[in-house]
């Protein structure tokens, strides 16, 4: 009895911190619409991009806002082992209005365009010193100069691997090769009773018992059986 009064007032404060859990949740998601009315910035679906080494890059990044533009900053770091270097810097003034952009890396271009809330970079011959992550930074001075960034990783490879397919191709094979086996012993088994089952049509005792037929793969399933005479049922 005492048992299981433990359980039921466990199961009410279950319920109880469940509440607080709900009310936690409905804050956070007005929140999460309050952020999703002001200023966005993403790298877009792909966080991640693969080169080879002496390409070129882009280094995607735009922003939308559903407030409108004044005065928006941004910039690229590079996380060059933990320290940040900036790339690049600018402010677009306004909406439509193109941004002067300071650039402080020799392999950098500013291709984005304030029509299309494009804020991305090229990186022009990639060594493999240039793998990390790149920060796109922007802040709208609308928005009370509220924080916004979004990353994205850069592999720099010597050369673009083909996907190895030798794995699955053997495992297929294998498969292919156990399956096909089985399906010819069985073809064989078949044909085999079947020549035995009209070998020993007339013999009808013989066709019944399991032992007669079990012991086909012996080669002897006459004598066997003969010997043995009472079937296992
Ligand atoms: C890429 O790196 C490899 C190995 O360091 C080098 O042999 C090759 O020339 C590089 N390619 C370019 C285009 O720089
Ligand atoms: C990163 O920095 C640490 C300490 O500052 C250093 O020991 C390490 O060699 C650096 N790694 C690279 C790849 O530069
Ligand atoms: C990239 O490398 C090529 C050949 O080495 C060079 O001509 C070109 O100026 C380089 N581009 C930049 C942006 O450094
Ligand atoms: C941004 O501009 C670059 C260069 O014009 C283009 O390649 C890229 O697709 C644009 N990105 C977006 C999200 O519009
Ligand atoms: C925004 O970033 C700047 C650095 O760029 C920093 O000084 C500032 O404290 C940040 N503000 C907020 C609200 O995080």
């Amino acid at each position: 009895m005492e048992l299981q009064q433990g359980r039921r007032s466990s199961q009410h404060r279950c319920a109880r911190s469940g509440d607080t859990l709900h009310a936690g949740l409905v804050v956070t998601l007005l929140i999460g619409v309050w952020y999703a009315q002001a200023l966005e910035v993403t790298t877009g679906k792909v966080h991640f991009v693969e080169v080879l080494n002496g390409s070129s890059v882009l280094l995607p990044c735009s922003y939308s806002s559903c407030i409108g533009i004044k005065k928006l900053y941004f910039n690229w770091h590079f996380k060059d082992n933990g320290t940040m270097v900036k790339l690049c810097e600018a402010t677009i003034t306004a909406e439509g209005v193109e941004p002067r952009v300071m650039i402080y890396h020799m392999r950098v271009e500013f291709v984005g365009s304030s029509k299309q809330n494009n804020i991305s970079i090229l990186l022009h011959n990639v060594t493999f010193e240039d793998q990390g992550e790149y920060i796109c930074f922007a802040r709208n001075f609308k928005e009370k100069d509220r924080n916004h960034s979004a990353t994205y990783t850069l592999y720099v490879v010597e050369e673009l691997k083909v996907v190895d397919n030798t794995l699955t191709l053997i495992i297929v094979s294998v498969l292919g090769g156990v399956i096909g086996l089985i399906i010819l012993i069985m073809v064989i088994k078949a044909i085999v009773q079947t020549v035995l089952s009209k070998v020993q049509e007339k013999n009808k005792e013989c066709l019944v018992s399991s032992t007669g037929n079990d012991n086909t793969e012996n080669g002897l399933p006459a004598s066997k059986a003969d010997s043995k005479p009472t079937p296992k049922a």
